[in-house]
């Protein structure tokens, strides 16, 4: 046994294992492949020269080896070795060869070195002794200190709440539409390991602040300076460690980093049990639903749709009969656990407990002075539910056509088609959920829930109750159909990053609704409101699209669709029905940003409108007008930095575009040669991975110039034509190859063996 586990051979393949498990399992983050197999073969060779250095170890390594070639014992192990040899190199090569659309590695440095200074505010920083003047000046608990964290906070959900989410955590409503996404504060990993310095630099000069190793990020994180002043900054720190309480890392620890760490304290809800629930409201819902309930707090002026005011006591979300005005404290529970999807109401499952939770339902009802005594609550009555089958489902869609089209639309996007302007009971202009969107239902996932909507109707809106005007197996057939919509919707492309372009054989399509994109491989991707720089827009109506892309031997084409319920299109009969009382309408429109050359590396354009040096592209599609008259619009645009706008050209290099707007949505193709003339252009090639954005402009919210939504960088790859031939052959091949060399070897042993 001994002389088995000190057999050089043995040892060798022990060093190769380890060597491996290394490079691959335990070094983070990972090698990429090629890096592994250039080490691996170096690795290799040493091992076999040190094995080999001397004649007796050279004839004990090579003796088993020797032994399975050559002795007529071990005819089966060198069958097996055959086929292992065979296959390995086959596979081997295979996955050399056949081509992939795994995301291009983009090594990132979280925190990447600070400058030693820094020029913001006219004034020049020492960052390397900068300390935050609010915590010099006012010790913690102090007056001063709570007055700034106060304020800090106010600052913090007016601005970075969208993002970086209302728990800090980096979760905000628009946080899906970011790559990378926010930071969560919470996590140790970030601000509690660093300097209230290096966030001052961060923060004051965001994502373009970031030095070269920070730019394939392509960070949508804002330059705060030309939006919030010096002290401002200093507040919202201030605030950012209040809150998750944890220390910021301080000059004194800098020898013992990791003190810092072990000091900072455990986020405080975590380690304080029992609030009272005046404190759970004020530090939980205050900032969104008001101090006083009456949903003004100081986050409520971005958001849409507004934070409930409890002083009306009118609840949306409820499970009582139609007659019912309020809810059952369940149905407030169930808003308060698992939030409303697609709005800012958070949901408080893992953050509150059920004392908590019962507490905070106490206060909404106090609020609102409820009169317990006379609620009677009655709940809905199911009849006999209709399970679902493709004949509900048809029933259900002919009474949906009489009942709910004219608010939802034919296709279910919410294209309010009875050209009413929707109010809710504050006034405010409301839209009918786009049923095809499942993810965006706030109370509703199932079609017991459905069927409950429909019932009771959603109080303080235009959303009627349909009890007294419908029978409950109507309501049933409704909500198996409402239910079947939920698969006509393109789901988000979580993680996924390459856009597939195919290559079709024939002409590319030039027409949204030609058959031939069901050969397109669709990407659906969030988008948010510019709230990254001047003029600043909070809120877009329109955050997703979807990307279809095909080429062929000349040519490129891109559909992007958008659901938009209302047709901006200036003076057509449509428009004005939609038109808002105090907005402007502007052409609906949309874009496709791309780089002008395909970078090298994983470096992507600056975030907007690219940098001096990564100019863009932008492929810019405008519907028409009809006052003032105007016919459709497609142009190229030049842009090279945030600052500038972005310049028109004359010569569109052959861009033709088309856009049809039908019920609810905008398809728009962009068609253009993969190769062009112009040294300005961006030249297709296939296999590369090439940076493309989007972007949107809604005409009924006035959106126009840098008033509008967008998506972050993604990758788009042009598949390489698939030759199945090479594909086989290859692997085959080198796969034989391997095999008649190892044959060879085994005769020329056999005979050694037999003589
Ligand atoms: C448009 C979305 C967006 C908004 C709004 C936003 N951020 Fe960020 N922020 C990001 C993204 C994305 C990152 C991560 C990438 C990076 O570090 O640049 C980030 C990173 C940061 C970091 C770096 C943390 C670290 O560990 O390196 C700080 C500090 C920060 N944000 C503070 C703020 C503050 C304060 C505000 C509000 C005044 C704010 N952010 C608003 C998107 C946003
Ligand atoms: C980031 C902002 C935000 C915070 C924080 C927040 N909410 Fe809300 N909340 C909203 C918004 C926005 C709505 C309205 C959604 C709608 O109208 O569809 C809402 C609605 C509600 C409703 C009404 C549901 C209905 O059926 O009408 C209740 C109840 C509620 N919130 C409770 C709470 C409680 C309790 C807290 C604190 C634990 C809290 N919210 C914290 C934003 C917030
Ligand atoms: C008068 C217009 C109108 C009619 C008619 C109408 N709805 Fe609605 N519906 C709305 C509005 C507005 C909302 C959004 C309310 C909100 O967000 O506060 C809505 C929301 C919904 C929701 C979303 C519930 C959730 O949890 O998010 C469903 C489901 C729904 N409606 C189904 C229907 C069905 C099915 C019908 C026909 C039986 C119907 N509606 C008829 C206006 C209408």
């Amino acid at each position: 046994m001994k002389r088995f586990f000190s057999h050089p051979l043995f040892l060798s393949i022990l060093t190769l294992v380890a060597a491996y498990v290394v490079f691959t399992q335990i070094i983070s983050p990972p090698l990429p492949q090629s890096i592994v197999i250039q080490y691996m073969i170096i690795i290799a060779v040493s091992v076999v020269l040190v094995a080999t250095f001397e004649d007796t170890s050279a004839s004990r390594f090579v003796a088993p080896i020797i032994t399975l070639l050559g002795s007529p014992k071990m005819a089966m192990a060198r069958g097996v070795a055959l086929i292992v040899i065979v296959g390995g190199v086959a596979g081997f090569t295979y996955n050399k060869i056949k081509p992939t659309t795994a995301s291009p590695v983009e090594l990132r440095t979280v925190h990447p070195a600070p400058p030693s200074s820094l020029k913001v505010y006219g004034k020049t920083f020492n960052l390397l002794k900068l300390t935050n003047p609010i915590r010099d000046a006012n010790p913690k608990g102090s007056q001063g200190y709570q007055s700034a964290v106060a304020e800090g906070r106010q600052l913090y959900y007016k601005n970075c709440v969208f993002c970086h989410g209302d728990m800090l955590d980096g979760a905000g409503v628009f946080a899906p539409a970011f790559n990378p996404r926010p930071i969560n504060f919470q996590d140790v990993r970030t601000i509690a390991q660093l300097q209230e310095s290096f966030l001052f630099w961060r923060i004051t000069t965001g994502g373009p602040g970031l030095p070269r190793e920070g730019t394939p990020w392509a960070s949508a994180m804002p330059v705060w300076r030309g939006m919030l002043k010096e002290e401002e900054v200093w507040k919202l720190i201030t605030f950012l460690y209040d809150y998750t309480g944890y220390a910021p890392r301080s000059w004194e620890l800098e020898d013992a980093p990791d003190k810092s760490v072990a000091t900072a304290a455990a986020p405080e809800d975590k380690k304080t049990k029992e609030v009272s629930i005046d404190t759970v409201y004020a530090k939980r819902c205050a900032q969104c639903h008001g101090v006083e309930g009456d949903g003004t707090g100081p986050a409520a002026e971005f958001l849409y749709p507004k934070p409930r005011d409890f002083t009306i006591a009118s609840f949306k979300y409820k499970t009582t009969s139609a007659d019912n005005e309020f809810p059952y404290d369940d149905d407030l529970r169930k808003t308060i656990l698992q939030g409303l999807p697609g709005t800012a109401m958070p949901a408080w499952k893992s953050i509150l407990t059920p004392r908590e939770v019962d507490g905070l339902i106490l206060k909404i009802k106090k609020f609102g002075d409820w009169d317990e005594e006379d609620i009677e609550n009655k709940p809905i009555d199911p009849g006999q539910q209709v399970k679902t089958s493709p004949e509900s489902i048809a029933k259900g869609w002919k009474s949906f056509v009489k009942a709910c089209a004219q608010c939802h639309g034919l296709s279910g996007r919410g294209n309010i088609t009875s050209g009413k302007k929707l109010k809710d009971d504050w006034q405010d202009r409301i839209w009918p959920r786009n049923l095809t969107r499942p993810e965006t239902w706030r109370f509703t996932k199932t079609a017991k829930d459905v069927f409950e909507r429909i019932s009771t109707g959603i109080r303080s809106t235009p959303m009627p109750e349909h009890t007294t005007t419908m029978s409950t197996d109507d309501r049933w057939n409704i909500a198996n159909y409402v239910m079947s919509l939920r698969n006509t919707s393109v789901q988000l492309s979580k993680g996924e990053t390459v856009i597939k372009a195919r290559r079709v054989d024939g002409e590319l399509p030039t027409d949204p609704g030609d058959p031939e994109w069901g050969k397109a491989l669709p990407m659906t991707f969030a988008m948010a409101p510019n709230i990254i720089k001047e003029p600043r827009l909070f809120f877009s109506l329109n955050d997703r699209a979807t990307i279809r892309v095909l080429f062929n031997d000349k040519n490129l084409a891109i559909r992007v669709d958008v659901d938009d319920r209302t047709y901006s299109v200036p003076g057509d009969k449509l428009e004005k029905q939609y038109r808002l009382a105090d907005v402007e309408p502007t052409r609906d429109a949309i874009a496709v940003q791309l780089p002008r050359l395909i970078p090298l590396t994983s470096e992507k354009p600056a975030f907007r409108h690219g940098d001096k040096n990564r100019a863009v592209n932008m492929w810019y599609w405008q519907a028409p007008s009809v006052e003032p008259k105007d016919n459709a619009r497609t142009l190229v645009l030049d842009a090279n930095g945030p600052n500038a706008a972005p310049a028109p050209r004359k010569d569109t290099s052959g861009l033709a575009a088309k856009g049809v707007w039908k019920d609810g949505r905008w398809r728009v193709v962009f068609n253009r040669s993969l190769v062009t003339d112009n040294a300005l252009d961006l030249q297709f090639e296939e296999e590369k991975y090439i940076p493309i954005s989007f972007a949107n402009w809604d005409g009924l919210a006035g959106e126009k110039g840098g008033r509008h939504s967008f998506a972050s960088w993604y990758w788009l790859k042009l598949e390489a034509r698939e030759d199945r031939v090479t594909l086989i052959a290859v692997p085959a091949g080198t796969g034989l190859f391997a095999g008649l060399l190892f044959l060879g070897l085994v005769r020329q042993q056999r005979r050694k063996f037999s003589v």
